[in-house]
């Protein structure tokens, strides 16, 4: 087979590590994009994304560089989302690639994210070269970071390149080891045509816009196309390179990554992992690895003003478009109106999601607790997925119910030791090793159920550390556990959206916290109210709402009757605009209070 000069690689590295700064200055150094387009992070172009400082789509760019052999190499460079959130997406853009650059920041070493992705990098044997990047820094400690390469990630140290994104340091040794380091690329002799479909966008001109790596064979406007998962056929419209512009060209042959449009209309027709082959001869076999996502974390989100609900629907249609990870449906609560159930792949996943919709659709939203997905079996019925408390069968007929697990490779300094075992305990997690690092760190692999990392693990692990400690998972095994479904009553009457499935050893503590919090955000009414915290029928805590009734007069001394009335009128008003809950008024924002703190 001839030989071919195209290498596909990409850059992985811990949050901050530089790989936005990096990608630009290879792009600058091929003179893939002058200097003066380059806004400051060319490769992050949601604003999102800037202010968070993480990478969530990925964007492929071509770039054409001359090697010292003298030769011009076509390199394809896939920009992966760090997160853990977007690990199935990042192991599908490592798939695109033969090799991966590694960086590592001088002055922070390793971290849990570059030992997570390194391991993805080899586990798709892809060829990785070690970068120890910002190396300008007056704090970079290059002997422990070499010392790093060698002990935690089993890379020997001479194979490591010194950088500095920022200053411009080893940019052309990176590009020369891609070319000589990086095999060309792989499985071009399979027979039929075909392409790794590693992401999608949603065009409102063009319709699905579907990234891919071609394997073998070639795609061309006017071909056939069959997506293997699911032998969906459609026509090829249009196909191209991103320079980082889309660049229409006339065919995607071996070893290109770009870009096809089809007549494909809807996202969710397109998977990631994917394989896409040619309807007249198609491919026998998809490429490996193929996986449909499932979300794993849910809530329900609400408009504000229950005349937002149109508005909001329209919102969730809109990002759903870009990404096909992100699922909702109509729900309604007794509490909180219409509104939707919604999944996420994650907790990071859940808040972009949230923050977009008021942020780029201006609407105002409240979230429930978010929940994962349960296995639940009762007498006589198959295992069914539980993703909303409410749908709980009946208690008494449940054999079990399963949670799902993570495997969490968690990065502290020794001294957090004792700290950090005690939250793990808390969280009902075990720990599974632990490596030392450095002289200064230790690396704890543990299992914990998913549902305990929700909420705030990671903000009490970056306290109790001081900032040093970070964490990375990958999802685990489902367990069955002691977990039951807690309802929170008022006055006898079940509120839905603060019932949760919960640890037994954990009731408790849990019900009192939220029937004190409902206590005293609802304001006293005409008789005595019981709030209740409830496993099946028993009831495991209780606080009551205080009995009064509240004079709005009181302040209006002197006797201006038309004052008091005009406020005594007000007052029947507001109570118009109460929910009811049995006999109970509650203010319409009461849940909405409990619920954002
Ligand atoms: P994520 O997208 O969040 O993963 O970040 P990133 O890895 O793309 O890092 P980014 O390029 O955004 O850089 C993170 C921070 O480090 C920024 O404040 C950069 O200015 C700084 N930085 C990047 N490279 C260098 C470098 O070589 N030297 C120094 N001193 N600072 C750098």
């Amino acid at each position: 087979m001839d030989e071919i000069l195209t290498r596909n690689f990409c850059i992985i590295a811990h949050v901050d590590h530089g790989k936005t700064t990096l990608s630009d200055r290879l792009l600058e150094h091929t003179n893939t994009v002058e200097q003066r387009v380059l806004t400051d992070q060319h490769l992050d172009a949601m604003d999102l994304e800037k202010e968070r400082g993480i990478t969530i789509k990925s964007h492929p760019v071509t770039m054409h560089y001359r090697a010292k052999d003298g030769r011009t190499y076509k390199l394809n460079l896939m920009d992966t989302p760090g997160h853990v959130d977007f690990s199935y997406e990042v192991s599908r853009s490592l798939a695109a690639c033969e090799g991966a650059v590694l960086l590592i920041d001088a002055a922070q070493g390793v971290e849990a994210q570059t030992v997570a992705n390194a391991h993805l990098a080899t586990g798709q044997n892809l060829k990785v070269i070690p970068v120890i990047n910002k190396i300008d820094l007056p704090s970079a400690n290059l002997d422990l970071c070499l010392q790093q390469l060698e002990d935690i990630l089993f890379i020997p140290h001479d194979e490591a390149i010194l950088a500095s994104g920022k200053s411009g340091i080893g940019i052309q040794d990176i590009l020369e080891a891609v070319v000589t380091r990086i095999p060309p690329p792989r499985w071009r002799d399979h027979k039929g045509t075909r392409a790794l479909v590693f992401d999608s966008l949603y065009d409102s001109y063009r319709g699905v816009i579907t990234y891919a790596r071609v394997f073998s064979g070639a795609l061309r406007a006017g071909d056939g196309m069959t997506l293997m998962s699911t032998g969906q056929k459609a026509e090829i419209k249009e196909v191209g390179i991103f320079t980082p512009k889309m660049v229409k060209i006339d065919m995607l042959g071996e070893g290109d990554v770009g870009y096809v449009v089809s007549n494909i209309k809807d996202t969710s027709d397109i998977k990631i992992g994917d394989t896409i082959t040619l309807t007249r001869q198609p491919a026998t076999e998809m490429l490996p690895g193929y996986k449909e996502v499932r979300p794993m974390v849910f809530c329900g989100l609400y408009p504000l003003e229950s005349n937002d609900y149109e508005k909001l629907k329209a919102a969730l249609g809109r990002l759903r478009l870009n990404d096909a990870a992100f699922q909702y449906q109509s729900e309604s609560s007794i509490a909180l109106g219409f509104g939707f159930r919604c999944g996420f792949l994650g907790l990071l996943h859940m808040e972009i999601i949230q923050e977009r919709i008021r942020r780029e659709h201006d609407v105002e939203i409240i979230s429930t607790y978010p929940s994962v997905v349960y296995h639940v079996k009762a007498h006589g019925l198959p295992e069914i997925d539980v993703d909303n408390p409410v749908l709980l069968p009946d208690p008494g007929t449940i054999e079990y119910i399963a949670e799902p697990t993570i495997r969490a490779s968690i990065l502290i300094p020794n001294t957090s030791m004792g700290d950090i075992l005690s939250l793990i305990m808390e969280k009902r997690g075990v720990i599974d090793h632990t490596d030392t690092l450095d002289a200064n760190r230790v690396m704890l692999t543990a299992i914990l159920p998913l549902n305990e990392i929700l909420v705030d693990f990671n903000d009490r692990l970056k306290s109790v550390t001081h900032g040093y400690g970070s964490m990375d998972y990958e999802l685990g095994e489902y367990k069955a556990d002691d977990l039951v479904k807690m309802d929170i009553l008022i006055n006898g009457e079940p509120v839905d959206a603060f019932s949760s499935i919960v640890h037994r050893s954990k009731a408790e503590g849990k019900g009192r916290e939220l029937c004190e919090k409902l206590a005293e955000i609802i304001p006293p009414q005409m008789f005595r109210v019981a709030i209740q915290a409830a496993i099946g029928g028993k009831i495991i805590a209780r606080e009551n709402v205080r009995e009064m009734r509240k004079d709005v007069t009181a302040k209006c001394y002197g006797g201006d009757i038309t004052r008091k009335r005009k406020l005594l009128e007000k007052q029947k008003e507001g109570k118009k605009k109460m929910k009811q809950i049995g006999k109970v008024s509650i203010p319409p924002d009461a849940f909405i209070q409990v619920l954002k703190n």
